[in-house]
């Protein structure tokens, strides 16, 4: 498969999608977020894949929706649009894989959303978060509004929802919704070291986890606890369970399968 707007590797069970639209910032127009759709399913579906990290060419993550797009949208479009980009985000969000954004430079409205739709996000000491709708008159359209204040709560993300700033790594590590912040030059090991970390545990594990934070925050303590013991529940049934355990007690790193 290839792509016009992005460039998708694997190595080291690690898929690398990058956003490559480095003149434009790596604006997301229509044609970029079909893509991240289609690679993103095309990691998930890879046998030789176990993470992912996404990141952006050049000096930015991603600025945002293509606003040269957006410009002449009208509401029906523009709500197509938004459910479109939110359906692609949601991939990255539920995907059993997990997936790692390096910020690199600016994640600003859509590119901010992207980064909050994936499990982790490393930010670079230049990365910039903000969701500058507002100054286009607009609200956010690809989960913005929903995800943000649930990473770092109603008032801050009010605050940054309605002043429409940029706000620093370091700022954004402060908020929660940069998980840690990193030198430029460090951006892609650290981020390959966390995959990798990731990695060495059971697969089937780490998509019990992903399922069980997606699934429990959308819902009661009650309800999310029963979805926790269902897949503890289902988990001993594996495999993996056994390898995981009997390695422990054998005192040798594990070998999962994912069975
Ligand atoms: N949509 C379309 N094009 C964009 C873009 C976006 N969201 N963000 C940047 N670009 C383009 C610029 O138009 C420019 O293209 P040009 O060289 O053909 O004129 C190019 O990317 C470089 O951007 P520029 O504004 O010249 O860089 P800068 O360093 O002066 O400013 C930003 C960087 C990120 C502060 C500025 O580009 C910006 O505010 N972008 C829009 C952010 C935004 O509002 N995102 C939310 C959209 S809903």
């Amino acid at each position: 498969m290839s792509y016009a707007n992005l460039t998708y590797d694997v190595a080291d069970r690690i898929a690398t999608i990058t956003v490559n639209r480095p003149d434009k910032l790596n604006a997301l127009n229509d044609a970029t977020i079909a893509e991240l759709g289609l690679a993103i399913d095309a990691a998930v579906a890879d046998p030789a894949v176990g993470a992912v990290i996404l990141t952006g060419a050049g000096r930015a993550f991603v600025a945002g929706a293509d606003i040269s797009e957006l410009a002449s949208q009208t509401p029906l479009i523009a709500q197509r649009r938004a459910r479109a980009g939110q359906a692609v985000f949601r991939r990255f969000e539920t995907s059993p894989k997990p997936t790692i954004a390096a910020v690199n430079g600016f994640a600003l409205g859509g590119g901010c959303e992207l980064a909050m739709s994936c499990h982790v996000r490393i930010a670079s000491e230049k990365a910039k978060f903000g969701q500058p709708e507002a100054k286009l008159g607009i609200v956010p359209g690809f989960g913005g509004s929903q995800r943000l204040p649930r990473l770092v709560g109603r008032g801050a993300a009010l605050k940054l929802l309605l002043t429409g700033d940029m706000i620093d790594a370091v700022e954004a590590h402060r908020l929660g919704l940069a998980d840690e912040v990193v030198p430029v030059d460090a951006l892609t090991e650290r981020t390959r070291a966390l995959a990798t970390t990731m990695l060495v545990n059971g697969p089937l594990a780490l998509a019990g986890c992903i399922d069980a934070v997606q699934r429990g925050l959308d819902t009661s303590l009650e309800e999310g606890c029963r979805i926790e013991s269902d897949l503890f529940g289902v988990l001993s049934a594996t495999a993996d369970m056994r390898e995981g355990m009997q390695a422990f007690l054998e005192k040798r790193p594990a070998t999962f399968t994912g069975r």
